[in-house]
């Protein structure tokens, strides 16, 4: 009997264009020491011109397509998390068109940066209801886009990038547990909001809105992260029965390498378990985790049989982790 291939087909894309932490260093007052030092980041990819959104996200479910060798009209959904999308209305929906798959359901979810976690979790929904068979999860943002590039506090931070997952219905095989988390209170801390502006010159009142950039207190959300992150792990490896030492590898969204040790010692999961990019190209919000998984797949650290922690964490607030066993093989 032929051995059916059953893990997620992962791929991610990236903007060639990268910007150092030393451009940046004469964009605002800031330093390539200070910014290491203190996130962990070097460098992030930006996207030129007018590439969007959908380029992105279209470029890297392109390449899982390719990769797994799946005709696009076997896709049966698409759901694209994203925070920042080329259209308000969603995005996925052109995907869909841009990479053939004719016969799949798609559209938007905006979770920030648990985006693709509560993506992953939604499309396991679907599949263990047995109504879909194969789904695309895409994490993309194009941060740059919505990044105030004069304030320091943020635009040493982001960067753009999407990653794309396919998964099959053997899944359900892998998706251990999960849990999502939110928190509306903290809202504020973390926003990519907007303002209504009156408009004049018209017979009755009307206000069209815009978009600000994007505003974080970041200390907040550095203490909110380091918190609620290990409880939530903790709690959902505890929901499940499964030991902190049977966890090969956390794959945390990158959002700061400071985050990323904190709360691997706060679970005592040792640094070389912890999957790190965040220097190459910073925080890509619902890409990262994508992004990092993929990159730990090429480079063969994940192996048959890896117990996987990923969590996701950032603006709502929400929080979502997921327990996966990476398989090859049905057995
Ligand atoms: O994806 C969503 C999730 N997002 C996150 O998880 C982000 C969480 N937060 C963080 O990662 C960190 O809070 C930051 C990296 C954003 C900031 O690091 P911090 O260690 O919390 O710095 P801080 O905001 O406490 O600022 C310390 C000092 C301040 O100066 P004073 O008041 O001590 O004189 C800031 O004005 O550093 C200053 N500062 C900078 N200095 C040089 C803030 N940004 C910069 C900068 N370069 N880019």
């Amino acid at each position: 009997m032929a051995i059916k291939k059953v893990k997620p087909i992962l791929c991610s894309y990236l903007p060639n264009n990268i910007i150092s932490n030393e451009i940046i260093s004469q964009m605002v007052d800031t330093s390539d020491e200070w910014i290491k030092s203190r996130t962990g980041i070097e460098e992030r990819r930006i996207c030129k011109d007018d590439y969007s959104l959908v380029d992105l996200g279209s470029n890297a479910a392109l390449e899982a397509i390719k990769k797994g060798n799946i005709d696009p009209a076997e896709i049966d959904l698409i759901i694209l998390a994203t925070s920042t999308p080329d259209d308000l209305f969603g995005s996925a929906a052109k995907i869909q068109y841009r990479i053939k798959a004719f016969n799949a359901a798609a559209f938007d979810i905006t979770a920030a940066c648990s985006g693709f976690i509560i993506g992953i979790i939604t499309a396991s929904q679907f599949i263990n209801t047995g109504i879909y068979k194969t789904v695309l999860v895409i994490g993309a943002d194009v941060m740059s886009k919505f990044v105030d590039w004069q304030d320091r506090s943020t635009c040493i931070l982001f960067g753009d990038g999407a990653g794309a997952a396919i998964l099959k219905s053997t899944i359900k095989q892998h998706i251990l547990g999960f849990q999502i988390k939110t928190n509306g209170e903290l809202n504020s801390e973390l926003t990519l909001s907007s303002k209504d502006l009156l408009q004049q010159n018209i017979a009755i009142q009307v206000f069209n809105r815009q978009y600000n950039f994007i505003q974080m207190n970041g200390k907040e959300i550095y203490k909110f992260a380091i918190s609620k992150v290990p409880e939530a792990i903790l709690n959902c490896l505890n929901t499940y029965q499964i030991q902190i030492e049977d966890i090969d590898w956390l794959l945390l969204h990158q959002a700061n390498i400071r985050i990323l040790k904190a709360i691997g010692e706060q679970l005592s999961i040792p640094q070389n378990k912890i999957l790190n990019n965040l220097y190459k190209y910073g925080n890509t919000s619902a890409a990262s985790i994508p992004i990092a998984l993929d990159e730990a797949i090429l480079e063969n650290k994940i192996q048959d049989n890896d117990l996987i922690i990923m969590a996701g964490f950032g603006a709502g607030l929400t929080w979502g982790t997921v327990i996966i066993k990476w398989k090859d093989k049905l057995n």
